[in-house]
């Protein structure tokens, strides 16, 4: 019977890897969403048969599943995109206490767990249940604060405690002391000091993070999450556990480097915090200069009569919804033979893929999207950039100002394009708080309003 468990968790497994490799590309992702579903449900069922619960514990089983899924069913549907960052943070928190609950489950009952009685829990159990429970709350904790900064019910300036970094020190010494005193003594004590002490820690750790590094965060959270669960897997002795929580915990750390590399940050400088706290200057003083505003008509004039237009979406975008009124456009300068390609910045939006996710539900074709490398030096042959609702990605500072917070952030080039027009709703600045020059530049137009109804006017302009 094991046998044909550990198969089926190796089939799971399986289509957990195709499942990821599916959601790395539009095209593929509901077929990756498919393969998780699948897989889900083969490792649900598998371990259900495989610990033969009694009717009373089926029971329990099956109201938890149809708790949690009717919850998530229902939260997945009626959850905006925009709130997506902080969602996953919610979610990343009931990890962590699931790892802490499932642990003291078994410290507990170990028996029930098989990794010995009451007393005399095997040693490698132990530690691994305190590795375990101690990335547990520590993701608990985090994830909330991380919730709490991404909704907006917390600042999302860091918070710099002084001697922050000794604290964290100190901290984690204790968590590995008693870590080292689990394995060594079954003190009950010692357990719930692991989980006051890296509860402690995950708030401490996150709060002096900006609220502009808050993905990076969610991602790391959602590594140790994955991690976690591995750690648990292992007191368990659940193949299925080890396997999703080591492929969570890697695909969290690689989309961390990936989300630092966007941002041409270092994983430590996220993690010691102190970024994107007040509004940070430009460099230069903008009090003088002056900016061009232009109305729908002018950039519907603009845009009919150019032969090459890039459009760059931004935040400001998915806020707005303005996915589907920019395809509209895009087909009617189409239609009128103009040259349409969009440029995506690997951190546009809030989170991973956000811009890529968002075009696709307008059905913009997949060969018109293109990543910032593959694109950048087609700027300069464009006659028209069309910023909506981006801003930090385009700000020349991180190419051009040595003393800027964001240098050598690599940015798309919109400002070498013929004309930049800029659809937001103010000169204010985007999520690193840093003014942007490119407003006052000679060949930027700003359209200034909503990104959704700017668009639409726009639409309605080139019709009449
Ligand atoms: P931002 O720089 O945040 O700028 C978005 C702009 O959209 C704002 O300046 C805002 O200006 C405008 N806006 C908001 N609502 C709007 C609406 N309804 N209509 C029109 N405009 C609207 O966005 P970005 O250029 O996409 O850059 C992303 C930022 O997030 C970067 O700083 C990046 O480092 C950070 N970040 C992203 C990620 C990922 S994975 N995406 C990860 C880590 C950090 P107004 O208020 O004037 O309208």
């Amino acid at each position: 019977m094991s046998n044909i468990a550990a198969f089926l968790y190796l089939v799971s497994g399986v289509l957990f890897i195709l499942a990821l490799r599916g959601l790395s590309h539009p095209a593929t992702s509901r077929r990756g969403n498919l393969y998780g579903m699948v897989g889900m449900a083969i490792a649900i069922a598998t371990t259900l048969v495989l610990a033969t619960p009694s009717f009373g514990g089926f029971v329990l089983i099956i109201l938890g599943l149809a708790i949690g899924g009717g919850a998530g069913a229902y939260i997945a549907r009626v959850i905006p995109m925009t709130s997506m960052p902080q969602l996953v943070a919610g979610f990343h928190s009931l990890v962590g206490l699931a790892a802490v609950l499932v642990a003291a489950a078994a410290l507990y009952t170990p028996s029930s767990f098989g990794i010995g009685a009451i007393g005399s829990i095997h040693h490698e159990a132990r530690v691994e249940m305190a590795i375990g429970v101690a990335i547990g709350a520590l993701t608990f904790t985090g994830s909330i604060i991380a919730f709490l900064k991404l909704d907006g019910r917390m600042s999302g300036k860091p918070i710099l405690l002084p001697n922050r970094h000794i604290i964290n020190a100190v901290l984690l010494a204790l968590i590995l002391f008693f870590i080292a005193g689990l394995a060594i003594s079954e003190s009950h004590f010692n357990f719930w000091a692991i989980v006051a002490l890296a509860l402690a820690l995950g708030v401490l750790l996150i709060v002096p993070i900006g609220g502009a590094d808050m993905p990076v965060v969610v991602s790391m959270l959602n590594s140790y999450s994955g991690w976690a669960a591995a750690g648990i897997g292992f007191t368990l002795g659940n193949l299925a556990l080890i396997i999703t929580g080591a492929l969570v915990g890697s695909s969290g750390a690689i989309l961390s480097y990936i989300m630092c590399k966007g941002m041409n940050r270092s994983f430590i400088s996220v993690i010691l915090g102190g970024f994107g706290g007040e509004t940070a200057s430009s460099g230069a003083d903008n009090s003088d200069k002056t900016v061009k505003l232009g109305s729908a008509e002018d950039a519907a004039y603009l845009m009919a009569n150019a032969s090459k237009v890039i459009i760059v979406p931004g935040y400001g975008m998915a806020v707005a919804q303005a996915q589907h009124a920019l395809r509209e456009m895009a087909d009617k300068l189409k239609a009128n033979g103009v040259d349409v390609k969009y440029a995506i910045h690997p951190v546009a939006g809030r989170m991973p893929g956000h811009m890529n996710v968002l075009l696709a539900e307008a059905n913009v074709p997949y060969d018109e999207v293109f990543e910032l490398e593959d694109i950048n030096s087609e700027f300069a042959q464009a006659d028209v950039a069309y910023v909506i609702g981006a801003n930090d990605v385009t700000n020349p500072a991180a190419r051009d100002d040595k003393t800027s917070p964001i240098y050598g952030m690599p940015i798309l080039d919109v400002d070498k394009a013929k004309t930049c027009l800029f659809v937001k709703r103010s000169l204010g600045s985007g999520y690193a708080g840093i003014d942007n020059t490119l407003f006052y530049k000679d060949g930027t137009m700003m359209l200034l309003g909503d990104a959704k109804k700017i668009t639409e006017e726009i639409v309605k302009a080139m019709n009449e």
